[in-house]
């Protein structure tokens, strides 16, 4: 039970109004927050939902010198007839358990996952936008913050969870997205490694790829292997997936070197309901650009809870172009967007049970 003692201060209803006309994407945040402590004394305990403030960490607090952390990132939906909804949390909360884990951090119980989740986007649900594809975006997030320095896990943790609005990915209309293929850097280390983390770690070693991918004139990063660079993995931020002309629906597989996409989880399955065969599989990166030449390949995307799917409308290597589909989106891909969005945002019945009621 995460107990409720609501901001005293919210920001008015007029300010509130100005940030939800135009909220941007992890610009503006909620009146509230969720927190819980962990000690190996106590366990988790100081459940609460209370006033968004900073926190006061001192300067030997564990997570800016080792990077135990972790995090989450999910959405909250407002429907037509006013009642909020989030996209299977429970993939989530696995998942967060999972990346705890691998950090040696200590796994918070789904249900007070949820539960954080739930009484957050309650407590503030005024800041749940309506209209249009605009959503709430949910961060839990866990670290070590106990005071020392040494090379062990922590022995105190800070869970957190924080949410804000987010206008929607695409307001003028879906657009294709250019990536650069990055051979010299990798977001994760191979199997043993932690790139099926959701860990900051690994999105401070893409930072250089992306770096160079602006310098190249694109906005994303496809990055491959650790080991031979020759098998494709994911984008910073996304998994991605084929399609070809043959009706096939193509992504890497899951080796414990990428994240495990709730997006992804999802495309599998609609993926199958449009009658494409589905292939989880390692994907060559020549296969790939020759796939792009040959025509094999008529489609392209990218996957993850922030652009729900996103159209490639180019792979650029140090060498050349590949330009996917004359650089536009496909049918498979909007067909995909449209069916989970209209879903997410209750326009489409939920055959698969993945929408779950907040209030
Ligand atoms: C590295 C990485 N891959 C894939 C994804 C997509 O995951 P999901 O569909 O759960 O948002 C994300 C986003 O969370 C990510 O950061």
């Amino acid at each position: 039970m995460f107990e409720v003692h609501p901001n005293p201060q919210p920001r008015s209803e007029a300010e509130r109004a100005a940030i939800l006309a135009n909220p941007g994407f992890g610009q503006h945040f909620s009146d509230n927050m969720a927190l819980a402590t962990w000690t190996a004394e106590q366990d988790w305990h100081d459940r609460e939902v209370s006033a968004y403030r900073p926190f006061q960490l001192d300067p030997a607090s564990a997570v800016l010198h080792y990077a135990q952390e972790i995090f989450e990132g999910l959405k909250a939906y407002r429907h037509a007839n006013d009642s909020i909804w989030l996209f299977r949390p429970e993939k989530n909360a696995e998942r967060f358990a999972k990346s705890a884990t691998r950090l040696a951090l200590p796994v918070l119980p789904a249900e007070d996952f949820l539960s954080s989740i739930e009484t957050l986007v309650t407590t503030d649900q005024a800041w749940v936008p309506g209209g249009g594809e605009s959503n709430l975006y949910i961060r839990p997030f866990m670290f070590a913050n106990e005071v020392f320095l040494g090379v062990r896990p922590a022995k105190t943790v800070t869970y957190c969870c924080i949410a804000g609005p987010a206008a929607a990915y695409f307001p003028n209309g879906v657009q294709p997205v250019n990536i650069w293929l990055s051979t010299r850097y990798v977001r994760a280390a191979g199997p043993g490694g932690m790139g099926a983390a959701k860990t900051g770690g690994n999105y401070a070693a893409s930072l250089v790829a992306q770096q160079e991918a602006y310098e190249n004139g694109c906005e994303q990063v496809l990055f491959t292997d650790g080991a031979e660079r020759k098998w494709v993995e994911e984008l910073g931020g996304m998994n991605v997936y084929l399609i070809t002309a043959d009706g096939k629906l193509i992504t890497p597989a899951l080796e414990g070197t990428i994240l495990e996409g709730v997006t992804r989880d999802s495309v599998l399955t609609l993926g199958t309901e449009r009658g494409l065969q589905i292939e989880e599989r390692k994907i060559a990166v020549e296969e790939v650009l020759q796939g792009i030449d040959s025509g094999l390949i008529t489609e392209i995307f990218a996957c993850g809870t922030a652009a729900v799917i996103n159209p490639v409308g180019s792979i650029k290597t140090e060498q050349k172009s590949y330009v996917v589909n004359n650089g536009q989106s496909g049918p498979h891909t909007d067909g995909l967007r449209r069916t989970l969005l209209d879903i997410q945002y209750g326009r489409a019945e939920d055959t698969h049970g993945w929408m779950h009621k907040v209030c």
